[in-house]
């Protein structure tokens, strides 16, 4: 089955930047959030940053125009279920998921497909709370899903032939570049991700070298386009502790542990580069996502 048509759910980070991209490529996209206006203030998000694109000469304006007519914000699930594919992008909480997914179950058509861009979280438990989880796969994109190109695709020990053949052409259609992972806390990247950063915070933590230090350390050492410190306030510090939670639970290994730096900032909102203090500050921050 070809996707024509994409219902993402939650328009944070990555929901935004993720209906973006399939909007370039040409399908109808609809999006949204459990807050009241969230939806048309990424939609808004999506909109700079396609004029954006245009003033930099990487895509047409007409290109940028007609992915922005593309794009509809919805109100309720039932209606973005009756896309070919539904992409869940919601904060990384399982019972927040797992109603979502019992939910599409029963709203969506047998053939949708249903996805999710959880980093770390079980795709199986979704799969059986949505009760038929041979139409459920995880996509698991990076941020910015713009800029980064790569795609988790996670089948569940039950996900049929067809749905994986549906995901990874999708995927193909939205020029993207594809690993298959199975379904376990933190696939490839972050397994190896959330250690490294959290060894940084404990750098920092321990007063070895400052956070611009760390990260200095690492571009100009390593080569890295980003370092680790920057690389937390990118992601977010609630999504990053959130994934450790599950990673942790699954693991019980303490390199995945939360650093104490970390909780302390969630607590206090300092989430990073989307609340404009994390590690660093970000003066101007644009809701709804750079
Ligand atoms: P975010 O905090 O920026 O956005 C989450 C959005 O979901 C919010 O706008 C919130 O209002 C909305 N939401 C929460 N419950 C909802 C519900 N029941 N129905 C509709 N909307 C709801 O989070 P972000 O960073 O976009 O993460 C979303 C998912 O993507 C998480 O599963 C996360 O693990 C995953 N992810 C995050 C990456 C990152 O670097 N931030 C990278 C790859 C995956």
């Amino acid at each position: 089955m070809a996707i024509e048509s994409v219902g993402v759910i939650g328009a944070g980070l990555m929901g935004g930047g993720i209906a973006q991209v399939c909007a370039v490529h040409g399908m109808r996209v609809g999006i949204i959030d459990a807050i009241p206006g969230a939806a048309d203030r990424a939609v808004a998000s999506i909109r700079r940053r396609l004029d954006r694109e245009v003033q930099r000469s990487r895509i047409t304006a007409d290109t940028a125009s007609r992915a922005f007519d593309r794009l509809t914000t919805l109100e309720t699930v039932e209606e973005v279920a009756g896309s070919d594919l539904v992409i869940e992008a919601v904060r990384e909480d399982l019972e927040v998921k797992r109603t979502l997914f019992r939910q599409l179950g029963s709203a969506a058509a047998p053939q949708t497909i249903l996805s999710s861009n959880t980093s770390s979280l079980p795709l199986s438990e979704l799969a059986a709370a949505s009760g038929r989880p041979a139409q459920v796969v995880g996509l698991h994109f990076f941020n910015p899903p713009y800029a980064l190109r790569l795609v988790e695709v996670v089948p569940n020990e039950s996900t049929s032939a067809d749905t994986l053949d549906a995901a990874l052409a999708f995927c193909d259609a939205i020029n993207r570049v594809t690993v298959r992972v199975k379904d376990a806390p933190g696939f490839i990247v972050n397994r190896l991700l959330v250690p490294y950063i959290f060894d940084a915070i404990h750098l920092v933590e321990g007063g070895i070298g400052s956070a611009r230090d760390v990260d200095q350390a690492c571009t100009a050492g390593l080569s890295h386009a980003m370092g680790p410190m920057a690389t937390a306030d990118l992601i977010g510090l609630d999504t990053l502790l959130f994934i450790s939670e599950s990673m942790f639970e699954e693991f019980g290994e303490p390199r995945f542990k939360a650093p104490i730096s970390l909780r302390r900032l969630v607590s206090l909102g300092h989430l990073g580069r989307k609340s404009g203090k994390g590690y660093f500050e970000y003066p101007a921050v644009e809701a709804g996502g750079a």
